[in-house]
C-alpha cells in the first residue's frame, strides 16, 4: 500500500531553503563595495546553516544522516549505468549519485566561507580572493549539476523531489519514515538567522 511517510525533517528542509536564499543573495550582492557588508552576513549565514548541517549529519533523523548517504564508488557508478538505462532502483533519502553533489555542495559552500573569512582580514592575499571567486564559480557549476540530477531524477521515478523537500512528504509503498519532524529546531534556525541579519547589518532593511 502506497502511504505519505515524513522522509526530511524540518531543521533540513530550513537547511535547505535558507542555503539557496543565502547562497543567492551572497552571490548577487558579491560585485559592489556598497553591499559588502551584506554580502558578508549573508556568507556568514551560510556558514552557520552549514556548520548546523555537519552536527546534523550526525545527529540528525534517518534520512538526514551522513550515514544514510555514505557510499562506496561501486555503488555510484552502479547508479550511473543503471540511471544511463533508464532504470535507476529508488531511494527514499538521497540516491548514490545525488549523494555525490550533496557532498560536493556542502564542502565548496564550507570552502567559500572559509576563504570568504579569510578574504576579509587586512592582510588577505591576492590568492586567497582569487580562491574565493574561483570556487564560487565551480560551485554555480555544481548547482547546474544538482538542478539536473533532481530534474532527472523527478522525471525517471515519477516523483516531486522539490516538493518533498519542500513538504518533507514523500509516497511509498514503506513505513520507513522518520518519527520526528523537530519543527521547533526549524523555528529556532530562522530566528537565529533573523536575528543575526538585524545585529550584523548596518541598514537591515537596505
Ligand atoms: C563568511 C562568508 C563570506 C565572507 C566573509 C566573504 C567575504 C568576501 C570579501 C571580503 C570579498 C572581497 C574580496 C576583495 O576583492 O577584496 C568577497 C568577494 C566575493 N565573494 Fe565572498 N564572502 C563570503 C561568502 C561568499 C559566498 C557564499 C559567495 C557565493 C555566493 C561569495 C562570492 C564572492 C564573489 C563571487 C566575490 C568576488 C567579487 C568580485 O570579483 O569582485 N562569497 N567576499
Ligand atoms: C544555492 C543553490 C543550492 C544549493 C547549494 C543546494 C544544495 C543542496 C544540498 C546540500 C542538498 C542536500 C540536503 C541535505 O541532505 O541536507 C540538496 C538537496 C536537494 N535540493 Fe538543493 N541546493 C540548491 C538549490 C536547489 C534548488 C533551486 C532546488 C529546486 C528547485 C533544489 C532542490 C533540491 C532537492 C529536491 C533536494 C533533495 C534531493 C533528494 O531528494 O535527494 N536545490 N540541495
Amino acid at each position: 500500500m502506497i502511504r505519505r511517510i515524513l522522509v526530511w525533517d524540518v531543521p533540513t528542509r530550513v537547511f535547505h531553503w535558507l542555503q539557496v536564499l543565502a547562497f543567492g543573495g551572497a552571490y548577487l550582492l558579491a560585485f559592489s563595495e556598497r553591499f559588502r557588508d551584506y554580502h558578508d552576513a549573508l556568507g556568514y549565514i551560510l556558514l552557520g546553516l552549514l556548520v548546523f548541517r555537519l552536527v546534523w549529519g550526525f545527529i540528525g533523523t534517518r534520512y538526514a544522516r551522513f550515514s544514510s548517504f555514505l557510499f562506496n564508488p561501486g555503488e555510484i557508478v552502479a547508479y550511473l549505468r543503471a540511471m544511463l538505462k533508464g532504470k535507476p532502483g529508488h531511494y527514499l533519502g538521497h540516491n548514490p549519485v545525488g549523494s555525490v553533489s550533496v557532498w560536493l555542495l556542502i564542502s565548496l559552500g564550507l570552502f567559500i566561507c572559509v576563504t570568504g573569512v579569510m578574504s576579509l582580514q587586512d592582510d588577505a592575499s591576492d590568492r586567497v580572493i582569487d580562491m574565493h571567486g574561483l570556487a564560487t564559480n565551480v560551485m554555480l557549476g555544481v548547482i547546474a549539476l544538482h538542478l539536473i540530477g533532481v530534474l532527472m531524477s523527478s522525471i525517471l521515478h515519477r516523483e516531486n523531489l522539490v516538493r518533498s523537500m519542500i513538504t518533507g512528504y514523500k509516497s511509498a509503498a514503506t513505513e520507513q519514515g522518520i518519527q520526528r519532524a523537530y519543527l521547533w529546531l526549524g523555528l529556532l534556525m530562522i530566528a537565529a538567522v533573523v536575528i543575526f541579519w538585524f545585529t550584523y547589518v548596518k541598514h537591515p532593511l537596505g
